[in-house]
């Protein structure tokens, strides 16, 4: 589904900086994969160079065979607005809406008859466990809501690809494990394939498959294998090889 080919990204600056340096890696439709990898190593970046939101320095990246670089003007919004879907670190929500306002917002864009974005809606907010709360502002919200609205919003258009900066870093752990699980049962209900960085072994453990990255280049890779926990111990492994210790990759970050 999605095919990243020697892909290098150099931030032009007074000092120009090699932010990633020839990282290649494919996923499968409806796969679920993590990248993980110390402050500074380019996750960001990864997933900003995919989700069209900066531009490659060299290499390729394919969506569906499709190289993004070949995409007209008018393609690239259209790819924007119906193949990708973001999930943000810091929700990103509008405090002048609704819970449900915020979560039905992409699809006002689109050509969707009322009728549909009710529906659309209704189903979301009820697979979110949001009903109750669809008629309060964001600022009414826990963490762990917020963060499901910005699911909500983000899925709401039934994107192929879902990019998520960080998605569980400002959230306790039992909000944490509701929006992966969360994230886990979407992907397989609609195989929504889903790229997610994270700084938490435990988030990663979740996932299929773990990237590693350092300095910006590709450093280690992992696959689940039966057991959840087992993934979560040689995750950590990886982390602790890294350098640093796992404090650095926690789910609670000071800094
Ligand atoms: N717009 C920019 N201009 C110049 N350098 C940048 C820019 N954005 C990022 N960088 C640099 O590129 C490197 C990778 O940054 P990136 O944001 O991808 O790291 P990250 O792995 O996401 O880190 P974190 O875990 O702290 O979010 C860093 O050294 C950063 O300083
Ligand atoms: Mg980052």
């Amino acid at each position: 589904m999605l095919t990243l080919e020697n892909i290098s990204k150099i931030y032009q600056g007074r000092l120009p900086y090699q932010a990633l340096e020839d990282v290649s890696f494919s996923m499968s439709a409806g796969e679920f994969v993590a990248v993980m990898g110390p402050s500074g190593s380019g996750k960001s970046t990864l997933l900003n160079l995919i989700g069209t939101t900066d531009s490659l320095s060299s290499g390729e990246v394919f969506v569906n065979q499709r190289p993004i670089k070949a995409l007209s003007k008018n393609e690239l919004a259209d790819f924007r607005r119906t193949t990708l879907g973001f999930v943000f670190q810091q929700f990103h929500l509008l405090d002048t809406l609704t819970v449900e306002e915020n979560i039905v917002l992409p699809l006002t864009l689109g050509r969707y008859g009322i009728k549909e974005m009710e529906q659309r809606s209704d189903t979301m907010l009820t697979r979110l466990g949001l009903k109750e709360h669809a008629k309060k502002r964001t600022y009414e919200l826990s963490g762990g809501q917020a963060q499901r609205v910005a699911i909500g919003r983000a899925l709401i258009h039934k994107p192929k690809l879902v990019l998520c900066d960080e998605p569980t870093g400002n959230l306790d752990t039992k909000s944490s494990k509701e929006v992966l699980q969360l994230l886990a049962e979407i992907r397989l209900e609609e195989e929504t394939t889903i790229l997610m960085v994270t700084h938490d072994a435990l988030a990663a453990s979740y996932c299929d498959r773990v990237l590693f990255l350092k300095d910006g280049r590709l450093y280690n890779e992992l696959y689940r294998p039966t057991k959840q926990g087992d993934f979560y111990q040689q995750i950590s492994n990886v982390l602790i090889s890294l350098g640093g210790t796992e404090d650095d990759f926690s789910s609670v970050r000071f800094s």
